[in-house]
């Protein structure tokens, strides 16, 4: 494409691939961890909504369970979502990355920039959103939210036991770490292309582009994007969402 033809940087249309297929086994027996109700309302749909409040994104990919694409459909569709954004839902795969990969197949060849949101953290606020998004616009191939950690992290020799004690091996300096968050987003290609050459040993997007030699860079997180993985999270997702009714005076 000649430097004439190429949209202009705030004009490239804006995709997100929400990996929603995960069964949730750290949360307890139940539904799929995403149609979890969270105050009354799947995670899933406080994950889309989270997604297209960004005035940037005109299109949300649902990866669903494999067998739950029809409820999610129709969850979608019970949902009060915002007219300016499309929504598709496509069947998800075996793993995270496969349900990603499943979701990056269905995108139009329109979208320049997309982000993976894990539909896990239903409650990252737009900022953070449009952040990501401003710095994929900026030039970045790869970009990531971050926040630093409150915990000294070990690496430890993994034990053959469970709840045996670990050698630690290392401590590396806190003030050097992050803890990363979605949305991750990407320029397109460059996604694609990770998806088509690193493997699925990785538990984030931007590890397998970090994987290709091209650089990724970290932007400020929230302490609100958490992932609700254990049941406790599910407590502190509805205090988030009784605080936020609270301040926005309902
Ligand atoms: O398991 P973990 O918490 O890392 O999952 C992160 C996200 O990936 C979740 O939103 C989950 O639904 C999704 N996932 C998926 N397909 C899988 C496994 C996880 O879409 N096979």
């Amino acid at each position: 494409m000649s430097d004439e033809s190429r949209p202009s940087p705030a004009s490239n249309p804006v995709a997100a691939v929400i990996p929603a297929a995960g069964r949730g086994v750290r949360l307890g027996p139940g539904a799929p961890k995403a149609l979890r109700a969270l105050n009354g309302t799947p995670m899933l749909i406080h994950a889309v909504r989270a997604l297209a409040a960004s005035r940037h994104v005109a299109l949300v990919i649902v990866v669903a369970p494999p067998d739950g694409a029809a409820e999610v459909k129709s969850l979608l569709d019970a949902h009060a979502l915002p007219d300016r954004t499309d929504f598709l839902v496509v069947p998800g795969g075996d793993s995270r990355q496969e349900s990603v990969r499943l979701g990056l197949d269905a995108l139009p060849p329109e979208y320049g920039i997309v982000l993976v949101h894990d539909a896990a953290r239903p409650l990252v606020p737009v900022d953070t959103v449009d952040a990501v998004i401003e710095a994929v616009r900026d030039g970045a191939a790869a970009v990531v939210p971050a926040l630093p950690l409150a915990d000294t992290v070990k690496e430890v020799e993994p034990a053959a036991e469970p709840d045996a004690p670990e050698p630690v091996v290392a401590t590396p300096e806190r003030a050097r770490l992050r803890a990363v968050q979605t949305p991750q987003g990407f320029d397109r290609a460059t996604l694609v292309r990770a998806h088509e050459s690193v493997g699925d040993q990785v538990t984030d997007d931007a590890s397998m582009v970090e994987q290709l030699g091209v650089t990724v860079v970290a932007v400020p997180g929230h302490e609100e994007a958490f992932k609700v993985t254990r049941p406790l999270d599910l407590v502190l997702a509805e205090a988030v969402l009784a605080r936020r009714r609270l301040n926005d005076g309902f």
